[in-house]
């Protein structure tokens, strides 16, 4: 399984200038660590079509999708209308989305079966919730896992890809702390015996990254686990050399153990 690097720009850049140098500068370079890894830039709608005709080995991924087809919802955007691009995938449950924007268990679980049914892979994040802390952190990854696998088919669940993202841990939290690897290669464990319970072995095939202050100063610490199948990257992707590194790393790590 290649690793897998993600950005998530969140509300930046202010430019589409900008946000065309960020895709670019990693675009360039990708060619020497395409065989080992992938690169998903989770860009804010506004920038999806110029961007999504402008790369070919970064893929572009939105940051939401609306849980309805169509219809009287101001501000939301459909799978359809992201269909309308090269949109690859999409971030659903994020813990800013949970904490800031009301997002509850029920809504991620119908978010993730719109992008099924549109063909876009959903970027579960698990681990962000108003209470969320080092003592019950393992109890509420294994109750949003639950909750945004309802109902879904083996198949369904195969084709996703599952982020250990502690809310504590992202850098633009009040006193936020990142994860030690040692930790999050023992929830990301978890989550694939989660994952296993629902699917059986072809659960080690699945993606489960972490996420959660990632940069070029510690991505060895979660690189060096080769459970940890690749990061989910904020503030540090809109650095373009900080992202690069970051990649780099996993990439080293993934020669290395194949
Ligand atoms: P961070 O953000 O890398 O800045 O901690 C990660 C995220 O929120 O997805």
């Amino acid at each position: 399984m290649k690793k897998l690097i993600v950005a998530n720009w969140k509300m930046n850049p202010q430019t589409l200038a900008e946000a065309r140098k960020l895709v670019s500068s990693c675009e360039h370079r990708m060619n020497t660590v395409s065989d080992h890894t992938e690169v998903v830039m989770c860009t804010p709608f506004v920038f999806l079509p110029a961007l999504t005709h402008y790369t070919h080995h970064v893929k572009i991924g939105a940051q939401n999708i609306s849980w309805q087809e169509s219809g009287a919802l101001t501000g939301e955007i459909s799978g359809q209308q992201l269909n309308n691009f090269k949109v690859s995938h999409v971030i659903v449950g994020h813990s800013e989305r949970r904490l800031y924007l009301g997002e509850t268990d029920s809504v991620v679980n119908l978010k993730i079966i719109m992008a099924l049914k549109h063909k876009i892979t959903p970027i579960v994040c698990l681990g962000g919730d108003e209470d969320a802390n080092k003592e019950n952190i393992k109890t509420l990854v294994t109750r949003q896992f639950r909750a945004a696998v309802k109902g879904l088919e083996e198949r369904e669940i195969k084709k996703m890809i599952y982020v250990y993202e502690p809310v504590f841990s992202i850098s633009t939290m009040k006193n936020s702390e990142p994860e030690t690897g040692e930790h999050a290669a023992l929830m990301i464990n978890h989550i694939y015996d989660l994952l296993e319970s629902k699917v059986g072995r072809s659960a080690e095939n699945i993606p489960v990254l972490y996420g959660g202050s990632v940069n070029m100063g510690n991505v060895h610490e979660y690189a060096q686990y080769p459970e940890i199948a690749g990061a989910l990257v904020g503030a540090a992707s809109l650095d373009p050399e900080n992202f690069w590194k970051v990649i780099k790393e996993f990439n080293r790590e993934s020669v290395h153990h194949y």
